[in-house]
């Protein structure tokens, strides 16, 4: 059984969070695309998890966790995350598995990538270099370096992750796949060229994990949607807020600094259009929306649909909420209008940091 988490803007929805919360029920988590330029944060008891390469399925000590051939691997960001996450209590024998066919990022990507992130924003963690040599068949795979000493901590964890996961999924167990990015930042359905170099949307999972069609039969695409939109770089960004105070308001509110560069994130109202656009190309049947406490510190709220804006009333909340029927009506009228013009069913929203702050829509 396989399902998947994808991200329905340009990065940075929360798809650490809702990964999170769902693994609970899964055996393995699988990153299929990107590298360390993703920055997953969940919070759980208090304690702060950052990953980029790794899935957000490491937290769970239930779930397995799998880094695919569709990814680029630069092997010492990779031992950094490992080690912080083992000085945070996480043991990671027999837990994670990462293919040998994933591509090295090598000195020289993160030297090319460094122009392009005064150019024009990326990540500078030489995922489009890396991915340029890939496709130019110039790549280095894992499994040809890793015996070097330098790699050795890496040795441990290297396998074929195509016959793994696809032995597992024939015993019958649970998989789920963790995008990383967005489809707004797809290589080829996203705002190109300002993109990343790999393919964000749940149409690249089979490739990407090298598991077979039949196999995603039934398979439930769970999109995640922030209540508005942020973008880190350059490119298009229709609904990004004209307005300085209201910008530097909710980026504060919110804690929009990119997880891997810190970089203030752009901000802007949600725009339904590009959702509706990404949930099309996904086939999104499931929304999950986060953050809509953020959307707490204003008095008035607007969606972009069409050529329109259409304003909501905002919500209090009080921090303690737990259930979707101690909601304010305010906030469940802009999930259900969200719902209603992109017709799929909102299963979770988040209005705060913490696990028990994701609360299943009844
Ligand atoms: P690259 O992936 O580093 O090549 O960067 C390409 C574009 O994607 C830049 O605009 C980055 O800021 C953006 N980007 C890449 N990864 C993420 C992410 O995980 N969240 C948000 N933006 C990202
Ligand atoms: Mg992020």
């Amino acid at each position: 059984m396989i399902d998947i988490v994808v991200g329905l803007q340009w990065g940075d929805e929360g798809k650490g969070k809702i990964t999170d919360y769902m693994s609970e029920d899964y055996d393995w988590v699988v990153r299929y695309q990107g590298g360390s330029n993703a920055g997953h944060t969940v919070y759980v008891d208090g304690k702060k998890y950052v990953t980029h390469s790794l899935p957000t399925g490491v937290i769970r000590p239930n779930v397995r966790s799998v880094i695919t051939h569709g990814c680029v691997v630069d092997p010492y960001e990779l031992i950094k995350e490992i080690t912080a996450l083992e000085e945070m209590g996480i043991d990671f024998t027999n837990r994670l598995f990462i293919s040998k066919d994933a591509t090295v990022i090598t000195h020289s990507h993160l030297a090319q990538d460094e122009a392009n992130k005064k150019t024009w924003g990326s990540t500078g963690k030489g995922i489009g270099p890396a991915y340029r040599d890939k496709y130019d068949s110039k790549g280095i795979r894992l499994g040809d370096v890793v015996t070097e000493q330098s790699y050795r901590k890496l040795f441990p964890f290297i396998t074929d992750t195509r016959e793994l996961l696809y032995d597992a999924e024939r015993r019958g167990e649970r998989i789920l796949i963790e995008g990383a990015q967005a489809v707004m930042l797809d290589v080829d359905f996203g705002t190109y060229p300002y993109v990343t170099s790999s393919p964000c949307t749940a149409n690249y999972a089979p490739q990407g994990t090298g598991l077979p069609l039949y196999m995603f039969n039934g398979c439930v695409v769970t999109g995640v949607v922030k209540a508005y939109t942020t973008r880190i770089g350059t490119g298009p960004f229709p609904t990004e807020f004209q307005d300085e105070s209201l910008t530097d308001m909710l980026r504060e509110v919110g804690g929009e600094y990119g997880a891997t560069t810190g970089r203030p994130r752009r901000m802007g109202w949600l725009d339904m259009d590009q959702l509706r656009y990404a949930c099309e190309i996904n086939g999104i049947t499931n929304l999950a929306i986060t953050k809509l406490d953020v959307l707490s510190c204003l008095d008035t709220i607007s969606i972009k649909d069409g050529q329109e804006y259409v304003n909501f009333p905002s919500w209090k909340l009080t921090g303690n909420e737990t259930h979707w029927d101690e909601l304010p009506s305010e906030l469940k009228d802009y999930v259900n209008y969200i719902s209603s013009r992109t017709d799929t069913t909102v299963s979770m929203v988040g209005v705060g940091q913490n696990r028990e702050q994701l609360i299943c829509v009844e």
